[in-house]
């Protein structure tokens, strides 16, 4: 590449930046609504809207105001919303039996936005944590170890019961080993041949959930982190073995998550696999940019898009965050 670059002064690289319309021209990367996929916590009760302490500006709906979200992501034009539960403390037990139940929340919201004919994807979580008295993802054993087989049995379940209720995406987030595998055998002996699993392939054990499980109430009950099966922040190299597997097991997408701090693996994975590659931009993230605007410390809006399209330069192609709606808005006014 160095030998085409000519020497200053034929070449000036400012010359391609001197203005807005031949840096739009020369532009690489750019954000649009279709990248963006919007994270929604829902909770039990009726006619509630409520502001989650640690993320300002993101709601807990109960399943009555659900159409108020669907519509909003609908109007602008948003492609996917990912459904998050808030169960309550006295539904939660030791094997997370909740998460199999079919009056549960997950599930009456499917019943709800499914009856009608929305032309917007519904994404569900496949994992233990909303549900576990003790707020990890799988099954805990009286030694308090994280059963991996005995966990993938019941996650078989949840994904079932998720496309019995017509979830158009699957998304495994509970970092077992051989899940996706077992959940694409199970979906196709039971016929639900286009139901799309997203992996959460390389997700991390990482400080930026907190505010996310506060939202879905799992925090205060989660007395040891998740280290045994979430992937150690120190690796890289291990973020392809757990790719490669994923997708040979079937996953049709796989993600990243945290996204900010993950950037390098979301482009290794990418050059790697070329493969469809998404991003999850966390709630500790969210929770900083908030509150650093708030502050004035930061511009808040100016560092969403910067943060967001730099997810697009790393190779990701789209991206989960509790930003969605706002960035759809602002896109679609220029559009
Ligand atoms: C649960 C799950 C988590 C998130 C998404 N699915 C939390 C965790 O693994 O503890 C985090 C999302 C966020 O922080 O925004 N398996």
């Amino acid at each position: 590449m160095t030998e085409y670059l000519q020497n200053f002064p034929a070449s000036r690289l400012r010359r391609n930046r001197q203005s807005q319309w031949i840096r739009n021209l020369v532009s690489e990367n750019s954000l649009s609504v279709n990248d963006l996929i919007w994270p929604v916590f829902i909770c039990d009760g009726n006619n509630i809207k409520e502001e989650i302490a640690s993320m300002p500006g993101v709601f807990k709906y109960s399943i009555d105001r659900l159409n108020e979200v669907t519509d909003q992501a609908v109007d602008n034009k948003i492609n996917l919303i990912a459904l998050f539960p808030n169960t309550p403390n006295d539904k939660k037990d030791k094997n997370g039996s909740e998460a199999l139940n079919e009056d549960n929340l997950v599930c009456k919201a499917l019943r709800k936005i499914k009856n009608q004919t929305l032309d917007l994807g519904i994404m569900c979580d496949v994992a233990l944590d909303p549900y576990t008295s003790h707020g990890h993802d799988g099954l805990l054993s009286d030694t308090n170890q994280i059963l991996n087989d005995e966990s993938n049995e019941v996650l078989v379940k949840q994904s079932l019961l998720l496309a019995d209720h017509k979830a158009d995406i699957i998304a495994p987030s509970d970092m077992m080993d051989g899940r996706i595998g077992l959940i694409r055998k199970a979906l196709e002996n039971s016929n639900f041949k286009d139901t799309l699993l997203l992996s959460y392939a390389a997700k991390y054990a990482s400080s930026f959930y907190g505010p996310f499980r506060d939202a879905v109430g799992s925090g205060n009950n989660l007395k040891s982190d998740k280290k045994t099966y979430q992937m150690d922040y120190t690796n890289s190299d291990e973020a392809l073995r757990e790719s490669a597997l994923d997708i040979s097991e079937g996953a049709d997408i796989i993600m990243v998550k945290p996204g900010i701090s993950y950037l390098d693996i979301i482009q290794r994975l990418k050059k790697e696999f070329n493969f469809p590659t998404f991003a999850y931009q966390v709630s500790g993230e969210y929770a900083m940019v908030k509150a650093a605007g708030a502050n004035g410390w930061i511009d808040e809006e100016k560092i969403i898009f910067e943060q967001l399209t730099s997810f697009k330069r790393a190779g990701a192609d789209a991206i989960l965050t509790y930003f969605a709606l706002d960035v759809a808005k602002k896109i679609n006014l220029f559009s």
